[in-house]
């Protein structure tokens, strides 16, 4: 296998999915936003029990980690709807959600406003935001370097950056266990609840995510400095956390 495009992806280009081929490029986008239109409307229960409830603490954790003051502007990222908007009002941060599914942002519940574009080619005014978040949309975005550049753009010198997402645990009974998850009981929660393709998706758009030493480079790259990158609940969900760099001399 090669990367594709921005070096993100390990699947070869492919126009349509199939059990083993996963899009990229502008195929990949549509195919991304016609299945949250899709999913939307039970998006959030289907969510709480394919983490076993365990969603919640990621999201707060990746809140901790902004360590931004009461009052910041923070950009929601792929924000779907709203779960980590509501999270950051209810700590007194001011969130702005942008995502390219109006079906997801029509279930959407925020505080704040909320943003239908694609995030990689953001309406916002040069460093807009004091921070940014984003819950599970890394493996979902086509092109990550391109993303963490304009995340740069829109985010103030000095300002911080909290990524969550999925992960694929190492140690070696947990990840089979991981698989027998995400593989069967997810899609048949998916097909009993929601949309049986799309929830098939979700062991498949694994193989979207590089591994963490290039996603701190394509963050480094993209003018971020002070990477970290922290896994969380034995390894099945991950967090990157940075600081938008100053543009002369470091943060
Ligand atoms: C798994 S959902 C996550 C939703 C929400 N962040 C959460 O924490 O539950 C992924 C979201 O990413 C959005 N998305 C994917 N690529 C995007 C892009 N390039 N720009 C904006 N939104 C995008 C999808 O429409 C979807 O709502």
């Amino acid at each position: 296998m090669s990367p594709a495009v921005g070096g993100q992806s390990r699947a070869e280009g492919a126009s349509v999915p199939t059990a083993t081929q996963l899009p990229t490029g502008p195929e990949k986008v549509e195919a991304v936003r016609r299945m949250f239109d899709t999913i939307a409307g039970r998006y959030e229960l289907v969510n709480g029990i394919v983490s076993l409830g365990m969603d919640r603490g990621w999201r707060h954790r990746c809140i901790d980690a902004l360590e931004l003051p009461v009052g910041s502007l923070v950009l929601d990222v792929a924000c779907g709807t709203g779960d980590l908007c509501r999270e950051l009002d209810r700590r007194l941060l001011r969130p702005v959600g942008v995502d390219l599914s109006s079906g997801m942002l029509a279930h959407a519940r925020s505080p704040g406003p909320l943003v239908l574009a694609d995030a990689v080619f953001s309406p916002f005014r040069t460093a807009t935001f004091d921070g940014a978040v984003s819950g599970f949309a890394l493996r979902n975005v086509t092109d990550l370097g391109v993303l963490f550049v304009e995340l740069a753009r829109v985010t103030r010198p000095g300002g911080r950056m909290s990524l969550l997402d999925l992960a694929e645990p190492e140690a070696q009974l947990l990840r089979l266990g991981h698989r027998l998850w995400t593989n069967y009981a997810v899609p048949l929660v998916g097909s009993a609840l929601s949309d049986a393709a799309a929830y098939r998706y979700l062991p498949r758009s694994f193989a979207y995510l590089p591994p963490a030493h290039r996603v701190v480079e394509l963050l480094e790259h993209a003018g971020f400095v002070a990477v970290e990158h922290e896994l969380l609940s034995g390894g099945i969900s991950q967090l990157y956390t940075a600081t938008r760099k100053h543009e002369a001399g470091g943060p």
